[in-house]
This record gives C-alpha cells, sequence and structure tokens, in this order.
C-alpha cells in the first residue's frame, strides 16, 4: 500500500468508528464508550484531516454536528444552524484560542468574556411567539432537528408564556436541558428496583427522557432547563452583550445558570476554570467544564464561524469523571461485619485527576446486572471523593472474557459463606475469627469517631494482627514497647504517642466506647441513645428487647 492509501484507509477506518458511535449516542441513546475516548478519536481524526485536507470530505464526522433525527417525531428546520463548541483540554489550548481571538480581532487588549458552566445535557431551541411558548426542538444533525414541544411543555422550568410588557415578537432561546444529580441516583435507584435497564450517565438520562413519544414519561422525569444563547430574534431593542443577553433572558422569566460571570483577559479566565473546577462536585448538576464567549456581540459577528463551531466561543472541559480501561482480575475484600465485597483490579487509568486502579463492583447482583467480566474494557467512574466504581462493560470490544465467580469460601479464613438479602449481600461467618474482619473491626476501633487513637493508622493494625501480637481490641491496652519498636516505619517518638494515645482514649465518653465496639446495626445516633437512655453499661448488657425497643429510634432489629 503506498503511503497515501494507507492513510486514506486510516481516515476511513476513524470515521467509521465516529459515525457507529455518533449513532449509538444520538440515536440509540445507548453510548458504548465513555465521551473522552469518543474524543480522543475524533481529535486522532482531526489531526489526521489537518495534515492532509486533501482527504476531507463533506461527510466526515468532522464537517457535522450530530446524527441523524428519528423518523418518529416531526423533523423541525432551523433557522439559524445550532453549532456546537470547540474544545480545550488544558491552559496551553484555551490560550492558543485566545491569542486566535486577539489576532483575529487585530488587538493586543485584553479581550472581554462572558463565563458559564458548561451543562451536561442535551442542547433544545425554544420558540418563543408573541410571547408564548410556541415550538421546542432539539438539535438534531445541526441544521434538522425533532419537534419535542410537548415533552419541553413538561420541564417544570420552562415557561410557557414570558414575563415582560414589552414582548419580543419573536424570540428562539438556545439552552441546555439537563437532569440534577439527585433526580438521576433516584431514577436510576427506581430502575434498578424493577430490574430494568439503568442509564450511564446524567446525560443519557436527559436525552432518553426527552426523547419519549409518550410525553406523560417525560414529566415524571423531573428535567430541568438552563437558557445559554440565542437563535433568531425579531424584537425592538436587545442588549449587545452576550451576559446582558442572558440576564435579560432572566427577566423575561427564563432559567439561566448560576455563575454567569465576566472575566477580562486570560488570567481571569483561567481563574473562573480553576474556582468551578473546585465547585464541581457541590453542584446538583452536572457540568463537563466551562464555557468561554467573547461578550460583545459586534466582536462575535466579526468573528464569525467556521462549519461546526462560532470562532468567538471556546469549551474549556474539566478531566473526564469517566475513562475506559481493561478489568484485569477481581478480588473479594472481606469488610468489618464480614461483607464481602468485589473490587475490580483495573489497568491503572488516569480519571477525575487521579491513576485509579481499584474500584468497587458493589456486589454479585450488581455484577450480574451489568453483566461485567474479566478481562472487559469498562467505563470507570471516579467523581469528587466517591469511590471509583465500575459503570458497565463495552460489550462491543469483548473478546476472550472470564465470568466472574463468587469464592466458595472465605478468601481471608476459608469459613463458609452465607447469602443474605436475596443474594445481595454474601457474608463470611468467621466473625472474628477471620482476620480480615478481626483488622476491619480494631481499625473501626482505633478510628477517629469511635476511641480516636491517633497513630494506630490502617497499615500498623495489619501489621500487628498479622505478626499475632493482636488478637482483640484488648490487646491494644497491653501492647509491650519492643513489639512496637519492631514494625516498620515506627521510631522512639512514634511509638511515644501511640503508647500515649492508647492511654488517653481509655478515658471516653459511653456512646464512643458503644459505638467502637461496632456492633451491627449500633452506628453513631443508636450509640448516642443507648448511652443517653440507659446511662452505664451494666444497665445496657442487661436490658431485654422490650427495654431496648421502647427505646427512640430502636426497632425489633436493632434490639
Ligand atoms: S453555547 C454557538 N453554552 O455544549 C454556541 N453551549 O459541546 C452554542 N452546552 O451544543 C453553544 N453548556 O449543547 C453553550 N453554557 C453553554 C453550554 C453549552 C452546555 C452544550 C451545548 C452545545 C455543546 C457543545
Amino acid at each position: 500500500m503506498t503511503n497515501q492509501s494507507k492513510i486514506a484507509k486510516q481516515i476511513a477506518d476513524l470515521r467509521e468508528i465516529l459515525n457507529e458511535h455518533n449513532y449509538r449516542y444520538y440515536v440509540a441513546d445507548a453510548p458504548t464508550i465513555p465521551d473522552s475516548e469518543y474524543d480522543r478519536v475524533l481529535r486522532q481524526l482531526q489531526d489526521l484531516e489537518h495534515k492532509h485536507p486533501e482527504f476531507i470530505t463533506p461527510d466526515s464526522p468532522t464537517q457535522r454536528v450530530g446524527a441523524t433525527p428519528l423518523t418518529a417525531f416531526t423533523q423541525i428546520k432551523h433557522e439559524m444552524p445550532m453549532l456546537s463548541l470547540d474544545n480545550a483540554f488544558d491552559l496551553a489550548e484555551f490560550s492558543a484560542f485566545y491569542n486566535r481571538v486577539q489576532d483575529r480581532l487585530h488587538t493586543t487588549a485584553e479581550i472581554e468574556f462572558a463565563c458559564e458552566p458548561k451543562l451536561d445535557g442535551v442542547a433544545v431551541s425554544l420558540l418563543y411567539e408573541n410571547g408564548l411558548l410556541t415550538r421546542a426542538a432539539t438539535r438534531g444533525d445541526g441544521s434538522v432537528g425533532e419537534d419535542i414541544t410537548q415533552n419541553v411543555r413538561t420541564i417544570a422550568t420552562v415557561p410557557l408564556k414570558l414575563r415582560s410588557n414589552q414582548l419580543p415578537k419573536r424570540l428562539e432561546v438556545r439552552g441546555e436541558v439537563y437532569i440534577p444529580k439527585a433526580d438521576f441516583s433516584k431514577l436510576n435507584q427506581q430502575a434498578m428496583n424493577n430490574q430494568q435497564k439503568t442509564f450511564a450517565n446524567p446525560r443519557n438520562a436527559a436525552a432518553g427522557s426527552l426523547r419519549q413519544l409518550d410525553a406523560n414519561i417525560t414529566a415524571t422525569r423531573h428535567l430541568a432547563f438552563f437558557s445559554h444563547g440565542l437563535g433568531t430574534i425579531e424584537a425592538k431593542v436587545f442588549p449587545q452583550r452576550h451576559t446582558l443577553q442572558l440576564e435579560h433572558l432572566k427577566l423575561l422569566g427564563l432559567p439561566i445558570a448560576p455563575y454567569l460571570e465576566t472575566a477580562l483577559g486570560m488570567q481571569a479566565c483561567e481563574a473562573y476554570y480553576q474556582k468551578m473546577l473546585q465547585l464541581r462536585d457541590s453542584l446538583n448538576f452536572e457540568l463537563d467544564g466551562v464555557v468561554f464567549k467573547v461578550n460583545d456581540i459586534n466582536l462575535q459577528q466579526q468573528l464569525g464561524f467556521v462549519a461546526r463551531a462560532p470562532r468567538f466561543a471556546i469549551a474549556y472541559k474539566f478531566p473526564a469523571h469517566e475513562e475506559m480501561t481493561r478489568l484485569n482480575s477481581v478480588e473479594f475484600q472481606v469488610g468489618r461485619t464480614g461483607i464481602l465485597t468485589p473490587v475490580a483490579r483495573l489497568e491503572p487509568v488516569f480519571v477525575g485527576g487521579v491513576t485509579v486502579s481499584n474500584a468497587t463492583l458493589h456486589n454479585m447482583s450488581e455484577i450480574n446486572r451489568k453483566d461485567v467480566r474479566i478481562g472487559d474494557y469498562v467505563i470507570v467512574r471516579r467523581a469528587g471523593d466517591v469511590i471509583p466504581e465500575v459503570v458497565a462493560p463495552i460489550k462491543a470490544k469483548r473478546k476472550n472474557v472470564k465470568q466472574i465467580k463468587l469464592p466458595q469460601q472465605c478468601p481471608v479464613c476459608r469459613s463458609e459463606l452465607i447469602i443474605e438479602d436475596a443474594g445481595i449481600a454474601v457474608r463470611c461467618s468467621g466473625g472474628l475469627f477471620c482476620s480480615a474482619q478481626r483488622k476491619q473491626a480494631i481499625k473501626h476501633f482505633a478510628s477517629r469517631k469511635a476511641m480516636d487513637i491517633e497513630g494506630l493508622g490502617d497499615k500498623l493494625v495489619e501489621q500487628l494482627v498479622d505478626s499475632e501480637y493482636v488478637h482483640d481490641i484488648a490487646d491494644l491496652y497491653h501492647l509491650p514497647r519492643e513489639q512496637l519498636m519492631s514494625m516498620e516505619r515506627m521510631g522512639e517518638k512514634s511509638v511515644d504517642n501511640l503508647l500515649q494515645a492508647v492511654e488517653k482514649s481509655k478515658t471516653t465518653t459511653l456512646a464512643r466506647f458503644l459505638f467502637a465496639l461496632g456492633i451491627r446495626e449500633v452506628g453513631e445516633t443508636t450509640a448516642k441513645t443507648l448511652a443517653n437512655q440507659l446511662r452505664d453499661l451494666t444497665t445496657i448488657e442487661t436490658a431485654d428487647v422490650e427495654t431496648l425497643q421502647s427505646l427512640p429510634d430502636i426497632g425489633p432489629i436493632v434490639a
């Protein structure tokens, strides 16, 4: 093969992959790879086409916005195309964008940008005629979308009628339909309870909910809407700065996202990006980056558009919360109460800002529901401080996989396993005979909210149990110095501190002590109730079930 035909083939292959995933994402609402993987392939194609422009064709995925609309909805031709945004993935790419804007405007002066969160939802267009919502459409392929008016009318935050005594004759508002994080969790929880398919992420949940032929279903989904721009306008006056336009929409009764700001110059933009990155996990909607738009509408018009996106705006993306990697093996970890948790050992992957090589698979019923297997490529999610989890396998990439099997006995102490909760929980029957449970019990006993023994960290507990110096919590109270000194990373000073901390823990509250014992079902609150109501250990030890059940918030199971 000549070099040229090799490149042509490579380009054709990439396009085929992207077209396939576009179809799954936009038409079938069932993506099989994370967005980050899609972006990577798209970039590969963009780079190749950039180097070899002779191969660019109008039907390339780089030359259009989305995919063909479904036929079940009426089609609507957008009066102005609904464009996408170019992406920047780091400061260098953002600063290149900034410099391009300055160059194109022939200025070295600092540029004012409108700054907004980049909402991870579905783009829609709303048409208001004389103040009434007359039509709502999806973006579709950018020039033709689908009529989803009935569905959008069910969204509580979309006004059916604008509020103003100076209503624009025609006003097309563009924005994002999304599902708040809490509603997304509830929706998936419900789906799980009903043994139905769950949504991979909030974006898919919003898309799937909007694309219901029966708007009554949409109405149950708690969708929401934020405006982020305008299409056609026929109005006497309208502000000529993007931020003021959005503020004006707000006056008309249309919701806009919080944290709409202006930033003058590149450093101010970067500061906004960093601020939103910090806030990301605390917000009740999903955002995958921030959007910067040249604020002055005249300058926007001077800058104009390229095929797919405006030259005056960019999406500066956050590190992905989801990535793809290979599941190499599964290990079952035994927790404090003996519950076995399957943990996926992964090919290390950078996700949510850190390298992840372990992720939870929750339990056997989750494994079966998701149909995850050893050797699969999987989507791993790590958001905020939440433990990384395996979201789903990528079945399209499945080759030579092995079923995940529950072990026959406890992997640590070989005791028999007990199946509980209709197969959801699997428990080691070994109790404190099991060294894994013993370690967890001791770690819990020493933890901050329990006896608060500073210096008795996880690693030390493991060493003490493994070397058989500690069999139970009582052993903590006569730890010989020499043995402590022989443990890894333990010097004079740390041993002194630890012995002092152990001594100090002898003076504690009854509630903390009860909680520290790690009795099943007795959490911090129950421990406090027991301590407050029954006052001393002997009374608690000798109380019968009736007495216990008469206490506030203590039911028959806890009693
Ligand atoms: S402006 C001509 N602003 O991101 C510019 N888009 O990746 C059109 N999006 O299609 C888009 N938040 O669906 C804009 N604050 C925001 C946005 C936003 C989310 C979506 C929008 C767009 C996609 C491009």
